[in-house]
């Protein structure tokens, strides 16, 4: 019996103005009919206090792209964990593939900032995946295996209690080449299998989501797999209608 309930995440990336996403928001909130399935989404940090106040008395979660490793101090231009608590996040993408790629994150910063989430009583959704040429070379099993142990190792399993996982392929992020259902689920089943290892309660009830090109045609048959317990939707979530489609489709 499943009993994992479905989360679809909408990551805006830096993508909107003040004026944009009143509207994008006010355009889910309006056609959002209650689907069994959790929505959060992750505006650009500036939009924080704004769409935390529009998301007051709904059931949409918020959450932040990025946060600092470090709790406070000198250390210009960056926002702490605690900080966008305060603005009612109560998720944040840790280690996605564009921090790791143009901000060098490393394992180590991701694991630091997947500590700094948890130790503020936010909830991480670390992201994996291999690239194009990783996956060609035969190395997504081996890729996405170690940059989960790294964080396992570095925190400890007890911290993925709240945590959430997505697989992200970088070959599917953006192309509108999303992966077949079945290479997700290799993925996710691989991914399981580590976090079950570890500790088979938090490995049974920890959720996997796939992100990459996810889109209302592609979304059903990703949901259909054991494994695959939501999406971490980027270009579809900038449209209400799809982003709502998508949620759909979750919740039954
Ligand atoms: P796309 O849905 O635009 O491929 O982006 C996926 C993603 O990176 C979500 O974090």
């Amino acid at each position: 019996m499943r009993i994992r309930r479905k989360l679809v995440a909408g990551n805006w990336k830096m993508n909107g103005s003040r004026a944009s996403i009143k509207q994008l928001l006010n355009g889910i909130l309006d056609q959002n009919t209650e689907s069994g399935c959790e929505i959060a989404v992750f505006p650009p940090v500036v939009f924080l206090p704004m769409v935390q106040e529009m998301l007051l008395s709904t059931r949409i979660g918020l959450g932040a792209q990025n946060i600092d490793s470090h709790v406070q101090g000198a250390f210009t231009g960056e926002v702490s964990a605690s900080m966008v608590a305060e603005f009612g996040c109560t998720y944040v993408l840790i280690g996605h593939s564009e921090r790791r790629a143009y901000y060098a994150e490393t394992d180590d910063i991701v694991s630091e900032k997947f500590s700094a989430c948890v130790a503020s009583g936010l909830r991480p959704v670390l992201c994996v995946g291999e690239t194009l040429e990783q996956r060609q070379k035969g190395l997504t099993e081996e890729i996405v295996k170690h940059q989960l142990q790294m964080v396992l190792d570095n925190c400890g399993i007890g911290t993925f209690a709240e945590a959430i996982i997505a697989y992200e392929p970088v070959w599917a992020i953006g192309t509108g080449m999303s992966a077949s259902p079945r290479q997700a689920e290799e993925v996710h089943a691989l991914i399981r299998d580590v976090m079950m290892q570890e500790d088979s309660g938090i490995g049974q009830q920890i959720r996997l989501l796939y992100g990459g090109s996810v889109s209302p045609e592609s979304a059903s048959k990703l949901f259909a797999e054991e494994n695959i317990d939501g999406a971490l939707v980027g270009g579809a979530s900038l449209n209400a209608a799809d982003f709502l489609k998508i949620s759909q489709l979750a919740g039954h």
